[in-house]
């Protein structure tokens, strides 16, 4: 695999919607886990925390917690049968699921400083994983975000899920969307004579 320098890497990361069928190693993820969590030492222990789906049962266990509001919906109901088959198996097919949970805290602050070193662990994972040629995908969807799901994986009750990483190797990488030029969103902050 070429060695990519830091910047290269931020660059070139990828989200990978569509990955082949190798298998991922638990340990590997754990390893990715470890350094990344490694690179805020700040961040207290308890900030965040991850449940790991790798085997066909987990995974198996997991899509039927982000279809369970869906399916008894009665919207949900109307979706013919076989288009959540091929949702089920394009989710179970995905080797390894890394589902983030971070903790409340006592107040605002506590809880988004908590969400956000969660969301930074992620983005680490996502890094540290591309350069050993795993792709990832961040999901946030509006599907997931309900009660049966929370339930479903264990989410405590001082806890606020913050998303899943769905981990796999790849055989393409996709293009690059648009980016959005840093001169848009910037401001300078002009002194004012007094
Ligand atoms: C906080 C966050 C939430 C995301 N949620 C989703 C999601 O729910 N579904 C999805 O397809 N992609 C999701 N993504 C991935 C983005 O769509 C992706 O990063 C973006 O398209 C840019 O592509 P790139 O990662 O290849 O640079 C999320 C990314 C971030 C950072």
């Amino acid at each position: 695999m070429k060695h990519l320098s830091l910047a290269e890497l931020i660059r070139e990361r990828r989200s990978i919607r569509k990955c082949n069928s190798t298998a991922v190693e638990q340990e590997l993820v754990v390893e990715l886990l470890h350094r990344a969590a490694r690179l805020q030492p700040i961040v207290e222990a308890g900030s965040w925390r991850v449940v790991y789906a790798g085997t066909p049962e987990a995974r198996k266990r997991l899509v039927d917690c982000m279809l369970q509001q869906v399916s008894q919906s009665k919207l949900g109901k109307l979706i013919p049968g076989k288009l959540l088959d091929v949702f089920k198996k394009r989710v179970t097919d995905i080797p390894a699921h890394v589902i983030v949970m971070s903790n409340a805290g006592q107040d605002r602050l506590t809880n988004d400083r908590n969400y956000a070193a969660a969301c930074e662990m992620m983005q680490s994972l996502q890094l540290l994983g591309w350069e050993r040629g795993l792709g990832m995908l961040w999901d946030t969807e509006s599907m997931i975000q309900n009660e049966g799901f929370f339930k479903g994986i264990g989410l405590r009750e001082h806890e606020r899920f913050v998303g899943i990483l769905h981990i796999g190797y790849y055989d393409k990488v996709p293009r690059s969307r648009k980016r959005t030029p840093a001169e848009q969103k910037w401001t300078v902050l002009r002194g004012q004579a007094t």
